[in-house]
């Protein structure tokens, strides 16, 4: 058996268009801000490609380049300007930061309305008691698609999720449990990550460890959602080992084309989802 491929540029292509759509029927363009402190590479070409793909679906986006010695009061007056802006929907402030900020300390500044990477405690906690009015944390909301695309009924399927991070591994948690999975998170120090895995119906893999999960884990048929991306040897893999778990699993994402462009995807969809709360339009 091999596994079906889940193409996730061809599923974030659809939802591109269909906001490209609804954003031509709006008032106004819904406007992101994209806030980018230093030159980390990565960060740079990302933030290009979320730039790129807003203004081909017809928003607003601006990047707010910014020094990499910049104060933390400094990036937080930038925030508050950024929430005061009727003008803006979104305010995103790309991670990494520099070490010298507080991370958390920014990210509470942004208004929950405009908060579209869902990374705020407001957004987070309306999301861990399922209320519709949260936004939803662009990859786990990408991830939930992905594995929708192939299974649409996921009440009783076990998900076993690793890694916790309060970008992925936690909001995913919540997510799958609101649509009625039962959801093992396992970490850095969780013991018999093998024996969970095995369980598993949907195993989603973000632990930043290249090629960290393994065929003889995987379950015959098994959903395997591959969030990772390391450089190895200059070329880009995951955290599964794609070509021998794809002869066991049922479905795969590919590394890169899966995960990665659902999340621009979904960032905005977050996007239209604020203007629409904040203008009250459809
Ligand atoms: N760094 C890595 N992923 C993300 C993301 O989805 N949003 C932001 N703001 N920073 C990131």
């Amino acid at each position: 058996m091999t596994a079906q491929i889940i193409d996730g540029r061809s599923l974030a292509q659809q939802i591109r268009e269909t906001l490209k759509f609804k954003v031509s029927a709006l008032k106004k363009k819904p406007h992101l801000a994209v806030v980018l402190v230093g030159n980390d590479e990565a960060s740079l070409i990302y933030d290009r490609n979320k730039q790129k793909a807003a203004l081909e679906i017809g928003m607003k986006c601006n990047i707010h380049h910014l020094p990499e010695d910049i104060k933390q009061d400094e990036l937080n007056n930038i925030v508050d300007a950024l929430n005061k802006d009727k003008d803006v929907n979104g305010i995103i402030v790309q991670m990494p930061l520099p070490l010298h900020l507080d991370a958390k300390d920014v990210l509470k500044r942004i208004s929950p309305e405009k908060d579209v990477d869902g990374f705020g405690v407001e957004n987070l906690g309306l999301l861990l008691v399922n209320s519709s009015q949260a936004l939803v944390t662009a990859t786990p909301k990408g991830i939930l698609k992905l594995i929708q695309s192939v299974e649409p009924h996921l009440a009783g399927k076990n998900a076993v999720i690793i890694g916790r991070s309060t970008i992925v591994g936690k909001p995913l948690a919540a997510l799958l449990l609101n649509h009625d999975c039962s959801v093992t998170v396992l970490h850095s120090k969780s013991v018999g990550i093998s024996d969970f895995v095995r369980q598993a119906d949907i195993v989603v893999a973000a632990c930043g460890n290249p090629l960290f999960v393994k065929k003889e884990w995987v379950k015959s048929g098994a959903i395997v959602i591959d969030v990772g991306i390391n450089r190895c040897n200059g070329k880009l893999v995951g955290d599964v080992d794609f070509d021998n778990v794809r002869q066991v699993a049922g479905a795969i994402t590919p590394v890169p084309g899966g995960v990665g462009p659902m999340t621009v995807a979904m960032l905005l969809d977050n996007t239209f989802e604020a203007y629409i709360k904040q203008n009250k339009e459809l």
